[in-house]
């Protein structure tokens, strides 16, 4: 058994340690998803630094915890606070929790990040079902030795993000009046914002939204087999011509808003996967 594996099932045992459900669904809460956190049926809260080989999370706006219980009655693990690269992690680093959640048992990851938007028909708040994305992170979490047992040397990115579900997660953000787009994201270590130059370089890479995560989590997610669904939150407007200095008071803000349609689509899609959706 390689290193990595060993790690997985220590991290996996202490938390089957706390509690004995099997989740059929992992979710990485992005800043200002606080509210949906309330919203699952809590049996366990693990904080990180109590799950070997967990890294502990240093951003303040994100806890750092992880949430066992359910979700519109499906079993679920939520990770309230999410290991960034910019943060001085490695890509094994930040990923690890993914691998971690998928020995628990589940089949679906949930992934959500606050975006600078740069598609011009954006505005702030708006919600972004990922459809595919760009890593320019220049690294990959899945560079090294690979161990078979958790997934291939060369894995498939052919649908990074299960069209099923977002065609699934857009359908019933309509039911629910919430605006929401469908476009492409871009990664990028940050931890500065773009520059204009950068801005319009990105955007003419193809990107709608930019963003410092997410991709190296779906990278691994793939690589496990897992299925995946993403959602940005557009916290800035990033339109080079119209750049305003960045106020992370105000992304912050911008977030919670956003954050507050997320806290209610995502569980109505939750619901809909135990309907067989
Ligand atoms: N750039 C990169 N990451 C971000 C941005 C941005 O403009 N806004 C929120 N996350």
């Amino acid at each position: 058994m390689t290193q990595l594996a060993a790690d997985i099932n220590e991290a996996a045992a202490a938390i089957r340690e706390k509690w004995n459900g099997t989740p059929r669904v992992g979710l990485i809460l992005g800043t200002g998803l606080g509210g949906l956190a309330e919203q699952i049926q809590q049996d366990a809260v693990i904080h990180y630094s109590e799950i070997p080989h967990f890294p502990e999370s240093t951003v303040e706006s994100h806890a750092g915890q992880l949430i066992c219980g359910s979700l519109s009655g499906v079993p679920i693990v939520a990770m309230e606070g999410r290991f960034h690269f910019y943060e001085g992690y490695t890509m094994q680093q930040v990923t690890f929790p993914v691998r971690v959640m998928k020995a628990l048992g589940i089949e679906i990851l949930i992934v959500t990040n606050a975006a600078g938007g740069m598609n011009p028909e954006f505005q702030l708040a708006d919600l972004m079902i990922i459809d595919d994305h760009i890593n320019l992170m220049g690294d990959n979490p899945l560079i090294g030795e690979n161990d078979e047992s958790l997934g291939p040397r060369f894995p498939d990115m052919s649908e990074p993000y299960t069209r099923k579900l977002s065609t699934l997660a857009h359908k019933t953000a309509g039911e629910l009046g919430i605006a929401a787009h469908r476009g492409v994201f871009i990664a990028v270590t940050g931890p500065n914002l773009e520059t204009r130059a950068e801005y319009s370089m990105l955007r003419t890479l193809g990107a709608d939204v930019v963003g410092m995560s997410t991709v190296p989590e779906v990278i691994v997610a793939n690589h496990a087999g897992l299925r995946v669904l993403g959602c940005s939150i557009v916290t800035d407007m990033c339109l080079p011509n119209e750049l305003e200095p960045v106020d992370i008071a105000k992304i912050l803000a911008v977030a919670a808003t956003g954050g507050e349609r997320l806290s209610r689509l995502i569980p109505a899609v939750v619901g809909k996967l135990s309907q067989g959706g």
